[in-house]
């Protein structure tokens, strides 16, 4: 991770905290990270101490995966997660307190990069070894670590050895019930264990190394070489079914539902009779932000929706439906799109547009907000994603609040608390939470959308001309692509309007107009991306609709470059 940038604004790539954006495993939520930049501005409190427990933790099964730096670890506590058992991720030199006092019912030691015996290794708080309390479960490197620690015998490596292998289960032990014996796995390699540790039976061997697998069931201790949260692993799910609801007895609660009810009841107790606001941008996180803190408090919530006119066709409407018209919430919708547009006129430089959006964006929220009175509460979309990358010290908080404050110059007696209720939840879960909250499938499942929308999608300069021109193409892209089927297997989908102007026939005149692009992409955190291979007859008709249906554009091409090098948008 990155220092926050001393930038006052937000660079291209980067997240709002000044991160390379979708850095290792961070999985951005680009659609709402523009409101998450001016709401930065407004947060005087540092985020909730993680020490603080909800109510709901302190009932609920956890299993604690201690993160010694693989870059699979979130992966584990997703796949706990879909057993629906909560799962906290943790860095591996959390003290044994801070552990214990999450009261796990299991704790799994993840993978990572290195040697036990390399200098600088990561090791956890000794008192584990000791006795950890409820079962334990090693994982590559977590393996290593407990078989060194507990008196066996690991000799360092002098090659690393990392992809699929063949396992051979050789016990029918709790860990591997139910699962063939021959088992495709995906191997970590680093150290090897030559003499495990007393009272450590062998579980699973493979071609390279005798202790594919190991248990001492007395202690309740575990330990695997290869890595059960990858797909290339197909029992790990089983694997580790076994170890968290069976070895380890942990309750399969955590739901959707669940969340939702325990989550409502949190915020309703610390607002109480106090007033809060939500910024909505459009995106699921946001969306389902403001759905929980609604239904805990009703009408002390008040929700600002700044539309800046760069929002795709009929998003705003169906934001105005969803929020005022079916929830019945407390939406101030402000009409800015002549004040950015205002702004934008004769921008050309892509980062440059970044800048005004993100600025106006800013001194829109301020004047609302300021308009509102009193308020004690602001409630922000933030991820736990967000979160694991952040365990960094407050300080850094400190910092990357100071620098947006200097864009914002927010005026002193603007104080919020922080409400966050998606701090505990994955990008995949929020969608959960959405339909379990009965939010229209259309929003919980929008594809990600840049917080400066359709302006860094119109290449030059924008208008309001080209802005409806782009809207429509981009209407009969998505509108062509979902009734394919290919919506929600889709990164993203869109239409880009060119600076280039080509040459065409039309009845019997000569046309000079538009050239419209279409990008759609595969990925799986906007890291990486490749082009989607779109059959022929849907490009078909996205192309001979676009051309004849949208005044100004008779040219349609189709975007065949990948990330990277390529980025995904074209500014
Ligand atoms: P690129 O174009 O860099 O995009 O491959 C990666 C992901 O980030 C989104 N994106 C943005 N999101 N503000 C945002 O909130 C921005 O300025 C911005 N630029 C790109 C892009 O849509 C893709 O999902």
């Amino acid at each position: 991770m990155t220092e926050a940038s001393p930038e006052p604004t937000r660079e291209r790539g980067k997240t709002v905290h000044g991160e390379a954006a979708n850095a290792g495993h961070r999985v951005l939520a680009p659609d709402d990270a523009e409101v998450e930049a001016y709401l930065e501005v407004a947060l005087d409190a540092p985020p909730p101490a993680r020490g603080a427990p909800l109510e709901a933790e302190q009932v609920r099964d956890t299993v604690i995966v201690l993160d010694f730096g693989s870059q699979t670890a979130q992966l584990i506590a997703r796949r706990i997660r879909e057993l629906n058992v909560y799962s906290e991720l943790l860095p591996y030199d959390t003290p044994w307190e801070e552990i214990q006092r999450r009261r796990p019912k299991a704790l799994i030691l993840s993978g990572g990069p290195m040697s036990v015996y390399e200098e600088g290794s990561p090791h956890p708080d000794p008192r584990l070894w000791q006795d950890p309390g409820a079962p334990m479960l090693g994982i590559c490197y977590g393996l290593q670590l407990m078989a060194h620690h507990l008196g066996g015998d690991v000799v360092p490596a002098t090659k690393r050895e990392y992809g699929p292998a063949m396992v051979s289960i050789t016990t029918d032990d709790s860990l591997f019930r139910g699962i063939g014996r021959e088992q495709p796995v995906w191997m970590s390699h680093g150290d090897s264990i030559v003499q495990p540790p007393p009272g450590f039976q062998p579980l699973a061997r493979t071609d390279s190394t005798l202790f594919a697998g190991l248990a001492d069931t007395d202690r309740r201790l575990y330990g695997i070489q290869f890595h059960p949260e990858v797909v290339h692993t197909p029992a790990g799910r089983d694997i580790l079914r076994n170890f968290v609801l069976d070895i380890a007895g942990a309750r399969p609660t955590w739901t959707p539902a669940s969340f939702v009810e325990a989550t409502v009841a949190d915020i309703r107790a610390t607002v109480g009779g106090g007033k809060v606001i939500c910024a909505l941008s459009g995106g699921v996180d946001s969306a389902v932000a403001a759905t929980l803190v609604h239904r805990a408090v009703g009408d002390q919530l008040t929700c600002i929706y700044v539309d800046h006119g760069l929002m795709r066709k009929r998003e705003s409407e169906l934001l105005r439906e969803t929020f005022a018209q079916n929830l019945g919430m407390n939406l101030v919708m402000v009409d800015a799109r002549d004040r950015f547009l205002r702004r934008l006129m004769e921008v050309v430089d892509p980062e440059q547009k970044r800048r005004i959006i993100g600025d106006e964006f800013i001194r829109v929220f301020e004047e609302e907000a300021a308009a509102l009175g009193q308020i004690d509460f602001l409630t922000q979309g933030t991820l736990y994603p967000d979160v694991i990358e952040s365990t960094a010290p407050e300080t850094k908080a400190a910092q990357k609040i100071k620098t947006h404050h200097n864009v914002g110059g927010l005026p002193d007696d603007l104080r919020f608390r922080l409400i966050e209720p998606l701090r505990y939840l994955f990008k995949d879960e929020v969608r959960q939470v959405g339909l379990e909250l009965d939010l229209p499938e259309q929003m919980v499942f929008r594809q990600p959308f840049p917080g400066p929308g359709l302006a860094i999608r119109i290449i030059g300069a924008v208008t309001a001309e080209r802005l409806d021109t782009l809207r429509e193409a981009d209407w009969i892209v998505l509108d062509e692509i979902k009734a394919a089927g290919l919506y929600r297997s889709l990164w993203q989908s869109f239409a880009i309007l060119t600076p280039v102007r080509s040459v065409g026939v039309m009845g019997d005149g000569r046309t000079y107009a538009n050239v419209v692009a279409v990008r759609a992409v595969t990925s799986e955190d906007g890291m990486t991306a490749d082009w989607a291979k779109l059959p022929y007859e849907v490009l078909g008709r996205i192309s001979s609709r676009i051309v004849n249906e949208v005044p100004g554009v008779n040219r349609v091409v189709y975007d065949v470059s990948s990330k990277p090098p390529a980025t995904i948008e074209w500014e």
